[in-house]
């Protein structure tokens, strides 16, 4: 026996400590090793964020071209592993196919992934970071019925990964480099967030020691619910389900209605209860690429901005500190690049891997590593015998 302290869903648990990313949700402020997001997304790029994040330090201009060029040199993933995606059904979702192809990057890199030889640990991230990309990509083409493309290494991260969704051979397939610049700002905003969900289940499940690739396919499996990563998607269906701006209040008034188990999609945050510094650059980001490729008159981006407007003056949202979050304003952006919204949650998956990754490489090298082992406020039947079944 012994004392716990019961916190569910850990409102107020710390689960590690970690020097990778800071958040102070009442300030509305989010530090990668102590650079802020909004200097990052403006400055940086997502590769070099990458970077920051597993090793600690801004890299030098060589540090980081050699850090680009091993990325490039993994973006392939197995020939053999195109049997796998052919296993699945043509209408999966592509989040499921990428649980399950990461799961078995597992068995692709077991023999060569001994987790407590440093340099096999290097080349595992590496693999993950480079890999990401193709695979999501292909779980794309793979449910629209195109021919996979493979991965170009000279183009940037986020060019390739463009083109790895929407060329066809057929065509001749030119990236915008706003377009790809805004893909990148993506894949920056969302890079890490410290314990959040699927995270803390990347850790959870790496404590026991098992294969990382395994371990980031768990990450998926998490990220993909609609109160997390899921949100995105669940946002776009949202707005096309309102349809015209004259809906908007009556979606209002089911998100405040509490017998409504319907919630605003792509507002609120458990840690932002001020506002979510990602969605302010992301927010001008939208602005960007709906001029760019003018649709500003979208009727799903319409019913974004009005809906936007309209809970922000309401009461009940100000009350609750609910604000749009990232997922609100990344939807539209993955939507007027074309995107159909089942591959919103996968390039967030994309995304986050560096953050997985990152935190998995802290949690492996700390001498004191723990497995994780929550315990639990029994509430169920106190001791009693076996009834034999002829008695019951
Ligand atoms: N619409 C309407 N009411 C809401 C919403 C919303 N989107 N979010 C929270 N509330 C209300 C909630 O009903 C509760 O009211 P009361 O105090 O009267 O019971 C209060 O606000 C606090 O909500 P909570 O569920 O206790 O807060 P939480 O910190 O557990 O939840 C959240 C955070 C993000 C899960 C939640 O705000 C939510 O479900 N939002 C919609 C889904 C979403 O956009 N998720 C993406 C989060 S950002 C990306 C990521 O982290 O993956």
């Amino acid at each position: 026996a012994g004392v716990f302290t019961y916190d569910p869903g850990y409102t107020s648990t710390a689960s590690c400590d970690s020097t990778i990313t800071f958040i102070d949700g009442d300030k509305g402020e989010l530090l990668h090793r102590g650079y802020p997001i909004d200097q990052l997304a403006g400055k940086s790029h997502y590769l070099e964020v990458c970077y920051l994040l597993l090793y600690g330090e801004l890299p030098s201009p060589a540090q980081l071209e050699d850090f680009e060029s091993r990325v490039t040199n993994h973006t392939m993933i197995h020939e053999q592993m195109h049997f796998l995606f052919r296993g699945f059904r043509r209408d999966a979702h592509p989040m499921a196919i990428m649980v399950g192809v990461v799961g078995a990057l597992s068995a692709f890199y077991h023999d060569s992934t001994d987790i407590s030889d440093p340099w096999q640990r290097e080349v595992a991230s590496i693999r993950m970071i480079a890999k990401m990309p193709t695979i999501a990509a292909m779980a794309y083409k793979y449910t629209i019925g195109q021919p996979f493309e493979y991965p170009r290494n000279n183009l940037d991260y986020a060019s390739n990964f463009l083109r790895m969704c929407f060329a066809v051979p057929a065509e001749d397939y030119e990236v915008n480099p706003i377009l790809s610049r805004a893909m990148d700002r993506i894949f920056t905003l969302h890079a890490d967030h410290e314990q959040n969900a699927s995270t803390s289940t990347v850790r959870l499940a790496s404590s026991s020691g098992a294969n990382p690739f395994a371990c980031i396919a768990a990450g998926i499996a998490c990220l993909w619910g609609p109160a997390h990563g899921g949100a995105n998607q669940a946002c776009l269906e949202m707005l096309r389900e309102i349809g015209t701006p004259n809906r908007i209040p009556e979606f209002i008034a089911r998100a405040k209605d509490k017998d409504d188990p319907f919630r605003l999609m792509g507002f609120g945050h458990r840690v932002y209860k001020n506002f979510d510094p990602r969605a302010t650059v992301m927010k001008q980001s939208a602005d960007e690429v709906l001029e760019l490729l003018g649709i500003e008159n979208n009727p799903t981006l319409q019913v974004a901005k009005e809906l936007e407007r309209q809970a922000l003056a309401d009461p009940y949202f100000a009350e609750k500190k609910l604000f749009p979050n990232v997922d609100f304003y990344s939807g539209i952006i993955l939507e007027a690049m074309g995107f159909p919204t089942s591959m919103f949650t996968p390039i967030f998956a994309v995304s986050r891997t560096i953050g997985w990754i990152s935190q998995w490489k802290e949690m492996i090298a700390d001498p004191q590593l723990k497995i994780g082992r929550p315990r639990q406020l029994y509430k169920g039947e106190t001791l009693r015998d076996y009834v034999d079944i002829e008695k019951r």
